[in-house]
Formats: structure tokens, C-alpha cells, sequence
């Protein structure tokens, strides 16, 4: 079978995993604290946070950020439902946008006309590994006072006008999930410029707890969102290779896009003006719903593994009930969902497995249906 994605932990994380077993220091060693500094140096950003998941990450930013019962926050129709869910979890309401089908990020068009006294904070998701339109986001957030959080749980290592997601904004926000371009099992880290904001982060990944040169006090009701050591260990050692790992995400992307291009009732994904994609996944859009199935199938008849890109969010069972989701509302993020492909790219493929996944894509949609 091939696969969307494979993670790759090289040997030597392998061999530092163990030695963190064996140490028996298994949570809050010395990991935890130098997996945050190569990211600190890595992103460029003086204040990185790790915790257990980009969930956490996000449900932190936005408690630390004083949201809760009676704010708005608007996140994208079309992503991964832990979005939405953060902002549910902290008591205040997801309000959703549509998003572009370029890109699959959200439409910066219809931003404005869902701003209302209520609105805190806009969630920018960097969907795929390919840059939100962050100069406009960040220019509406302005005018109206609103905070904006990055969403790079699929972007680490992608550029906006050469600066890397997570960087611009209050947060920026990354998964460390196994489908994601660097894994730790679960994981996930918070980056921001605000010393301030990084201590309190801090104290609420970890019970509360303040840690004043060895004085420990509990400074607020926090959680227990902490990353473990043999986790942190698999990091390093794969942020070291990542630039690497991404140029050959881009080197694939762009034989797709040679292979695919031109063919009627195909869209292929196109980053933002001045943007470098990490293309965490490849994500296709197709005119109809159909044909997209012919794809899934064809594929997977010659073990070829493929999937839906991400979920339209506001008509999933408990958005569409609580909210009451017009059936028509969010064209653009039904269109992803129903119409859209995730198709497989990593350093587990070869050339010779994206020609053969093209030819398969390209016959499946020349194919009259029988
Ligand atoms: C855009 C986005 N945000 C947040 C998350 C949540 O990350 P995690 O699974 O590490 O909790 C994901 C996970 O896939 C995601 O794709």
C-alpha cells in the first residue's frame, strides 16, 4: 500500500528515544527544553512552548488570550474540527467563514461582514501547508481590535514574504501528529514573541504551577498539557533534516502539478503570491463529486491510499445541530469536502510512484463511467 504520508524518525532519535528510558526521566527532563530551543532558533521566535497535542496549543492560546463565554472567534468552515472545537471548549462560539478554493484557507472576502461587537480573535489555519492570506487577516484584525492566532499545524516551515508561518501573529500554534511533516506521536508546540504571554503558557500546560527559581507555587488552575521527554526526543533530530524534507515536498508538488495540469475537471492546489507551501498534504479539487470517487477507487484498486483533505465543519452532526447550518451555507467548504482529494506525497515516494499515481488519476478522469 502506499500511503498519504509515512512518518520518517531517523535512527538516531530511535537511539535517543531508549535513552530516555533508560534514564528514567521520562517527563520534564532536559528534551522538552531543547526540542523548544531548535524551534525558537528554528521559527526565529524568542518564546516556544511544547505541549501534548496542536489541540492543546490552540485551546491555551485562546484561554490565555481571556476568550471564553459570550466571545466570537472566527475560524474556517473547511479544516480539521480541533479548531473549532478549541474555541467551543473555552465557552465561546465558532463563527465560520468560508474559505477559497485555491487554497483551501479561508476567504478573506467575506471576513468583515462576520465581525460584530462580540468577535475576539480570527484563527488564520495555514490549511495544508499553504499560507493563509495573512496581510489582509492581519490588516482587518487591526481595524477592528481583534487578536489573530496562527494555525500552523500543517505549515511548519512555510513562508509569507520569507518569514515562517506561527511567527506573524499573538500565537502561532503546530501539531506534531504522525500525518504531520515532523512527528512526535502526539505533540505539539505554542511560538510567540510576548515573554509574558510564553510564562503563562507555560504554568497552564503544567497545573498551574510557577516555577520562581525553585519556589513552586500555584499561580492559576491549569492543565496537564505537558509533552513528555521520549516524545520531545523523536524532535531534534528530524528538525534537523526538515528544510531538506521540504524541498523534496516541493520538488513533488511541482511533478504533480507538471503531470496533472490541463486536465478538464481538475483543480490543483496554488499558493498565495510571495508564499513557499510545505504541501503537508497534496489536495485535490474536482468538478464532480463523481469523478472524484472514480479517482479514490481507481486508486486504491492498484493499493494507492487517498482521502477526503479535511471536514466542513459548520454541517458536521454537532456544529449543524447546535448551530442550525443552513444546508446551503459554506459552498466553498461543502465543495472541498465533497469534491476534494487528498493524494499521497513524502520522502516514502519515489518518481516513479507520482507517475504512476498521475497516469492512474489521468485515466480515471478520461474514463467514460460504465
Ligand atoms: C489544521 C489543524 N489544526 C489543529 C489540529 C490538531 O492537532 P492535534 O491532532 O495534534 O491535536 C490539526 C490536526 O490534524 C490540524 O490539521
Amino acid at each position: 500500500m502506499i500511503r498519504l504520508s509515512r512518518p520518517q524518525i531517523p535512527e538516531i532519535a530511535l537511539q535517543q528515544v531508549l535513552d530516555v528510558l533508560d534514564s528514567g526521566m521520562l517527563v520534564q527532563g532536559k528534551w522538552v527544553r531543547r526540542f523548544e530551543q531548535e524551534l525558537e532558533a528554528y521559527l526565529d521566535i524568542e518564546n516556544c512552548i511544547l505541549v501534548s497535542n496542536g489541540t492543546a496549543a490552540l485551546h491555551l492560546t485562546l484561554l490565555a488570550a481571556g476568550i471564553g463565554s459570550g466571545d466570537e472567534v472566527i475560524v474556517p468552515a473547511y479544516t480539521f474540527t480541533a479548531v473549532a472545537n478549541a474555541v467551543e471548549l473555552t465557552g465561546a462560539r465558532p463563527i465560520f467563514a468560508d474559505i477559497q478554493l485555491s487554497d483551501c484557507c479561508i476567504d478573506t472576502l467575506c471576513l468583515s461582514a462576520l465581525i460584530t461587537p462580540a468577535t475576539k480573535a480570527i484563527i488564520a489555519v495555514h490549511e495544508f501547508g499553504l499560507m493563509a492570506d495573512l496581510d489582509k487577516i492581519i490588516e482587518l484584525a487591526q481595524l477592528h481590535n481583534l487578536l489573530v492566532i496562527e494555525d500552523a499545524a500543517c505549515a511548519l516551515g512555510a513562508t509569507l514574504h520569507n518569514k515562517k508561518a506561527g511567527t506573524f501573529t499573538y500565537t502561532g500554534c503546530f501539531s506534531f501528529h504522525p500525518r504531520k511533516i515532523l512527528t512526535t506521536g502526539e505533540g505539539g508546540a505554542i511560538v510567540t514573541k510576548d515573554a509574558k504571554l510564553a510564562n503563562h503558557l507555560r504554568n497552564m500546560r503544567n497545573h498551574g504551577i510557577e516555577n520562581n527559581h525553585g519556589k513552586i507555587d500555584f499561580v492559576c488552575a491549569g492543565y496537564n498539557y505537558r509533552m513528555t521527554e521520549f516524545q520531545a526526543a523523536l524532535g531534534p533530530s528530524q528538525l534537523d533534516t526538515l528544510d531538506e524534507t521540504i524541498i523534496e515536498h516541493r520538488r513533488q508538488a511541482t511533478i504533480y502539478q507538471t503531470l496533472l495540469s490541463g486536465i478538464t475537471g481538475l483543480h490543483l492546489p496554488r499558493p498565495l503570491k510571495d508564499s513557499e507551501a510545505t504541501y503537508q498534504t497534496f489536495h485535490l479539487l474536482f468538478d464532480q463529486a463523481s469523478k472524484r470517487d472514480g479517482v479514490k477507487s481507481a486508486l486504491l484498486a492498484e493499493g494507492i491510499e487517498s482521502n477526503i483533505g479535511a471536514y466542513a465543519i459548520p454541517h458536521l452532526s454537532y456544529y449543524k445541530e447546535k448551530y442550525a447550518t443552513d444546508d446551503n451555507a459554506f459552498p466553498a467548504a461543502q465543495a472541498a469536502f465533497q469534491r476534494g482529494l487528498a493524494i499521497p506525497l513524502g520522502v516514502h515516494l519515489q518518481n516513479e510512484d507520482l507517475s504512476h499515481i498521475s497516469s492512474i488519476i489521468q485515466k480515471a478522469m478520461t474514463d467514460e463511467p460504465s
